[in-house]
């Protein structure tokens, strides 16, 4: 038995969250994760991290299923909520809406004006994050759990055409919904070096609202009921993956090493490694002065410096042949700051480390053949 207590991570086998299960386990956590199919090969790395046989529990959960929550929240004294669909291409479901009648909104006044507001457009991305997180949180309630880590993202910063340009944006910048509603530019975190790979489905930046929607459901929630939240907001992360199957970040730096893309624009990226973030978000955990949000982030840097890296460490990879120079747009090329999170004791490791170790892992995966 772990002897530093009982966390639940959601969505446990995904990228961020198995190296968090990993670290959580290595740190005598005993750690309850939720799955959507707990037999599934792509799990099956879970069961092999050290200390798993004993101190991790899987239990099978999809985040719109309340009772199945509660049953792997129950008995924890933290919870970390990582699950949320981070999808690379189209939406496959974009007519799907949000009913209006959801009873997990019956006594959540500010939620229920988001599902008007929602009721039209995409909820494939949308309902999974925003329902999700309320399922969880008010699971967390009713177990009387310590602290909730939620993983929102520099999704939910960056998209601030008012922040004042030049000024560096921090915990205080929120991405604006009405703006993500409005606009089709990809500068998700996730998505953002491939703009020509995304259609008409997604055109909009539906990621971008709904990790905005959620942790400010989740902020807004801890307000009313007490619960102690706190959130983190990684930007683009990179670094080896434990898991078998791809996910849509490393798939962003397979496909700059391989897809030979004829022309990318020149935007600015923030990027961090996922070891780091796991490391954040056991700080977050940890620390009782751990309050609010925390923005997540270790380097930022141009897709052609970027790239510039690459080739010096990996010349022979296919390569985006040419960069343009864009307008970022007002408030949109500013930095961000992590200020924040390293006061309360977060460091990072430098860029060419998360590139090597990512694409030596990828080399062994044979994602790169
Ligand atoms: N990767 C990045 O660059 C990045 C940057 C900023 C923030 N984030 C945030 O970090 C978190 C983890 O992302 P990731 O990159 O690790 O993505 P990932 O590997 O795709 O993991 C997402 C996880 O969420 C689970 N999930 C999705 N919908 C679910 C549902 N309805 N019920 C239960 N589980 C569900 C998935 O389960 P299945 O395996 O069953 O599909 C998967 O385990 C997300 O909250 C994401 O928004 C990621």
């Amino acid at each position: 038995m772990g002897e530093k207590g009982t966390v639940c991570v959601t969505g446990a086998g995904g990228y961020v969250a198995s190296w968090l299960v990993k670290q959580l386990l290595s740190e005598g956590y005993n750690v309850h994760g939720t799955v959507r199919v707990p037999q599934n090969d792509k799990n099956a790395h879970l069961k092999k991290l050290e200390k798993a046989s004993e101190n991790l529990k899987l239990f099978k959960v999809d985040l719109l299923d309340y009772n199945s929550l509660s049953a792997a929240i129950t008995g924890c004294d933290g919870v970390f909520h990582v699950a949320c669909p981070v999808p690379f291409g189209s939406v496959t479901n974009p007519e799907a809406r949000i009913p209006r009648d959801g009873t997990y909104l019956q006594n959540h006044l500010f939620a229920r004006h988001l599902v008007l507001a929602l009721t039209s457009e995409p909820v494939e991305l949308v309902e999974p994050a925003v329902k999700g997180t309320l399922n969880v949180l008010k699971a967390c309630s009713e177990a009387n759990v310590k602290r909730v880590v939620v993983v929102s993202s520099a999704a939910a910063v960056l998209l601030s055409p008012d922040w004042p340009k030049g000024q560096v944006k921090d915990e205080s910048c929120w991405s604006d919904k009405e703006y993500c509603r409005r606009t089709n530019h990809s500068f998700v975190p996730v998505f953002s070096f491939i703009r020509t790979d995304f259609p008409g489905s997604l055109s909009k930046n539906w990621y971008c609202l709904s990790k905005t929607e959620a942790e400010s459901e989740a902020i807004e929630f801890a307000k009313v009921s007490g619960l102690d939240v706190v959130a983190v907001c990684p930007s683009l992360v990179l670094g080896p993956m434990l898991q078998p199957t791809v996910n849509s970040s490393s798939l962003v730096l397979i496909k700059l090493l391989k897809e030979g893309y004829e022309e990318l624009e020149n935007r600015l990226r923030n990027i961090v490694d996922a070891r780091d973030v796991a490391e954040a978000l056991l700080l977050a955990y940890e620390k009782p002065e751990a309050k609010g949000r925390y923005i997540c982030t270790a380097h930022t840097i141009r897709l052609q410096d970027l790239v510039d890296i690459l080739r010096r460490l990996y010349p022979n990879y296919n390569y985006p042949k040419k960069f343009t120079e864009v307008n970022e747009g007002e408030g949109l090329t500013e930095g961000l700051s992590s200020e924040k999170l390293q006061e309360l004791g977060w460091s990072y490791r430098p860029l060419e480390e998360t590139l090597v170790d990512s694409i030596e892992g990828y080399g062994e995966a044979g994602l790169l053949d």
